[in-house]
């Protein structure tokens, strides 16, 4: 995406996060274990990105740096043109009520022993030290918002089902007026039709005020139903990111492919071709490889020799392969 298309809004670059690597396996004290890798993208104002990608490939770690819970070890995390990573605990303070994160477990999120209404305006004692009526004001406004009755207020979280749960962590995270938000799987433990409810919420909250979304999911339909751009990510790269209907339609990278056969009601009118290739996500890459080598099913010698970089397939498309979208014999 140009960047003159971009007014404001959040544009990352080169962000990796790296963590002391867990021992064993020939590792010792001081190994690093990269999380992230020079990952990049930008997300205009009022639109939503996807983040994809299996388990541990660095979904959650990359909301959390993006909201500076996690440090970062290098790369811009720029915010209408500030740079969040370099800012100090206090400057960020500002930026903090405008960027929030929505939990993967709403259960686990919540202190069971607090009412519902005392959950939800916990941010705005924190942030604006409301007195208790106003405070009671503001989070029957903010359970209205997200569609729940106020007789909820006085319920405590275990009285509640997992899709209103997942409602009320929704109005808590909207009760500083935030502009982002980083929304980890959030319908992934409710069934079919209250997810339907969840992300259809969600786009009303986003048409009517304008709010940013990162939307980490595994679910790819889920994900292609609110998000205008994709990232997909592997080992903590990215292998690919572009418009939603481009990438499920036609996608070059040979483990968006393997994603999308794993899903094929995300694509619609597809039926899957292969089944996904199974993985394992803790081994190393190759030295020099391309880091996907050992799982692509599309591997030629110069794969083995140099490791792609991210370029561009033109129309905001980019892909992190040799040969992209092409059919090749592999050498495995
Ligand atoms: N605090 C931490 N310390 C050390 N390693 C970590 C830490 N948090 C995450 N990791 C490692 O970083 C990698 C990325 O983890 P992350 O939780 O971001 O993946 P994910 O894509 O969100 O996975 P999932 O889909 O299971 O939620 C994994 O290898 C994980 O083991
Ligand atoms: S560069 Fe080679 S190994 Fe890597 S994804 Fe592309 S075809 Fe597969
Ligand atoms: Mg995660």
């Amino acid at each position: 995406m140009r960047e003159d298309v971009v007014s404001s809004g959040l544009r990352v670059e080169g962000l990796s996060v790296e963590y002391a690597a867990k021992r064993g396996l020939g590792r010792t004290r001081g190994d690093t274990h990269k999380a992230l890798a020079d990952v990049g993208f930008i997300l205009p104002t009022g639109q939503t990105l996807g983040v994809v990608g299996e388990s541990g490939s660095g979904k959650t770690t990359l909301g959390h740096a993006v909201l500076r819970m996690t440090p970062v070890s290098r790369g811009r995390i720029l915010w209408d043109g500030v740079d969040l990573a370099t800012l100090s605990d206090r400057d960020l303070r500002p930026y903090r009520r405008q960027m929030q994160l929505v939990f993967q477990d709403p259960y686990e999120a919540m202190n069971p022993r607090m009412s519902i209404g005392r959950i939800i305006a916990e941010p705005l004692l924190l942030a604006y030290g409301l007195d208790r009526h106003a405070r009671r004001e503001q989070a029957l406004r903010l359970l209205k918002q997200v569609g729940l009755d106020e007789s909820l207020l006085g319920r405590r979280p275990r009285a509640l089902s997992g899709g209103q749960r997942q409602r009320v962590t929704l109005a808590r995270a909207l009760a500083t007026a935030p502009r982002l938000l980083v929304l980890d799987e959030p319908t992934s433990g409710l069934d079919v039709s209250l997810q339907a409810r969840v992300l259809n919420l969600l786009r009303d909250l986003q048409t009517d005020k304008g709010l940013s979304y990162l939307f980490i999911s595994h679910d790819l339909a889920a994900v292609a139903y609110i998000a205008q751009r994709l990232l997909v990510l592997f080992q903590g790269r990215v292998m690919e990111q572009g418009p939603t209907d481009a990438l499920l339609r036609h996608p070059a990278h040979p483990y968006t492919a393997a994603l999308l056969a794993a899903q094929p009601s995300a694509v619609p009118g597809r039926a899957p071709k292969d089944p996904a290739p199974a993985m394992n996500p803790v081994a190393d890459p190759v030295p020099g490889a391309c880091v996907y080598y050992q799982w692509c099913g599309k591997a030629l010698p110069r794969c083995r020799m140099e490791a792609p970089d991210l370029t561009s397939l033109g129309a905001d498309h980019l892909v992190a392969c040799h040969y992209p979208g092409h059919e090749t014999t592999s050498i495995h």
